[in-house]
């Protein structure tokens, strides 16, 4: 079986990875490979600290995905000879203020219903175990068992396995015969045929002619790389999350100095670095960790996530011949073993029932449609998911 990935963002190439590892051949087609949302994300394989209130069917995947991280790390890391820089280093999620730290004991709640372990300690505590901490800084959760990867080394390590079969150009179509996708289309007039299409394009997904509309939302973020003076290395030894006034933040600390300072959320269409975005999350870093404000800013990246109406992925068959998966708004690191090994079992006809239960139905596009699932091709030779997805779904985010 021949599959082409177009797309080569983290769920792309982890998807070309478990292909390849089911015996695939795998054609994998982006312009510019590990340059989209992957190249801005900070790599936070957090699940606890993710969760937020009515989101119950996406803790499951969570929670799946980051106990495949390890063996997924050192599988790759075998292949490619390079590592994605793991750490289990925990996260301490802390509060700016006492109204903060009201918050953040509700959202506490939620993490335990969800069943994960996590402390509640005080400022002080939190100080013992972060010095770099503000004085001011009321009280923090505490998520030992968190970890984090860097996401560039992730696909500079998948790609060195994969890039033999990387084609750099910008896919604009589908190919179809009799409802059926049988490749892709290139501006120029060129085709590539497969047996099965994959599109794991993020936020662009829908974007190529041929695809049904999905209810896809870019939502922007500006995040920050600094470098701490040589006398206040290491800043930090963890991931430093928190709330400042209500306002999220978070600081991945990576083991060679680099600190990620994250994230701004935006909906507002602009693709540029926003500079009052940037300004607020240094203002909210060095609430949390004051030392933010004596580093170098060695990289400023704005990315859209790929969000859907949920806040789950969105995986699953277009037709007979390709397959979406998409959507994975805030959790596309964390997930992509997950996403990228459902992606390349769905496409071979292998049966995922290691998925947590409930967790197929909970991914599908179908599930945004009032009607019943349908795979009849319709007459224009689109099928399935273009037809039944609920048109109030189809809007894009202008706010
Ligand atoms: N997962 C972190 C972010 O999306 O900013």
């Amino acid at each position: 079986m021949h599959v082409i990935v177009v797309g080569a963002g983290i769920i792309g190439l982890s998807t070309a990875w478990h292909l390849r590892r089911l015996g695939a051949g795998v054609t994998i087609i982006d312009p510019a490979p590990g340059q989209g949302a992957t190249h801005a994300a900070a790599g936070m394989l957090a699940p606890a600290a993710e969760v937020v209130w009515g989101q119950s069917p996406l803790y499951p995947l969570m929670r799946a995905s980051a106990q495949m991280y390890p063996s997924f790390a050192a599988e790759v890391a075998s292949a490619a000879g390079a590592d994605f820089g793991l750490t289990d280093s925990g996260t301490l999620v802390c509060a700016g203020d006492r109204a903060d730290l009201q918050a953040l004991r509700q959202l506490r709640t939620a993490q335990t219903a969800a069943g994960f372990t996590t402390e509640l300690i005080t400022g002080s505590r939190a100080r013992e175990l972060e010095p770099a901490l503000s004085p001011s800084v009321a009280g923090a959760v505490r998520i030992p068992d968190d970890q984090s990867i860097d996401p560039r080394r992730v696909t500079t390590a998948l790609l060195s396995v994969v890039s033999a079969t990387t084609v750099r150009r910008q896919v604009t179509r589908l190919i179809r015969r009799g409802g059926i996708t049988v490749g892709v289309g290139f501006s120029d007039g060129d085709e590539l045929t497969a047996d099965q299409v994959i599109i794991t394009a993020g936020a662009e997904a829908d974007s190529i002619t041929g695809m049904p509309a999905l209810p896809l939302r870019k939502v922007w973020g500006d995040v920050l790389r600094l470098r701490a003076p040589a006398a206040l290395t290491p800043l930090l030894h963890g991931t430093v999350r928190g709330l400042v006034n209500g306002r999220p933040v978070y600081i991945v600390a990576r083991d060679d100095g680099e600190l990620v300072l994250g994230a701004s959320s935006r909906e507002d269409g602009r693709e540029g670095t926003d500079a009052g975005a940037v300004h607020r999350l240094l203002q909210d870093g060095q609430r949390l960790v004051p030392g933010i404000l004596d580093c170098e800013i060695t990289d400023i990246t704005t990315r859209a996530r790929p969000g859907s109406p949920d806040d789950l992925p969105i995986v699953g068959r277009i037709d007979d011949g390709c397959l979406v998966s998409t959507g994975y708004f805030r959790h596309g690191i964390l997930l992509a073993p997950l996403g990228g090994r459902l992606g390349a079992e769905l496409a071979t006809g292998v049966s995922p029932d290691w998925l947590p239960a409930g967790g197929l139905d909970s991914v599908s596009p179908g599930r945004f449609s009032a009607e019943p699932h349908s795979a009849e091709p319709s007459a224009d030779g689109s099928s399935a998911v273009s037809s039944v997805l609920h048109p109030t779904t189809l809007h894009r985010s202008t706010s």
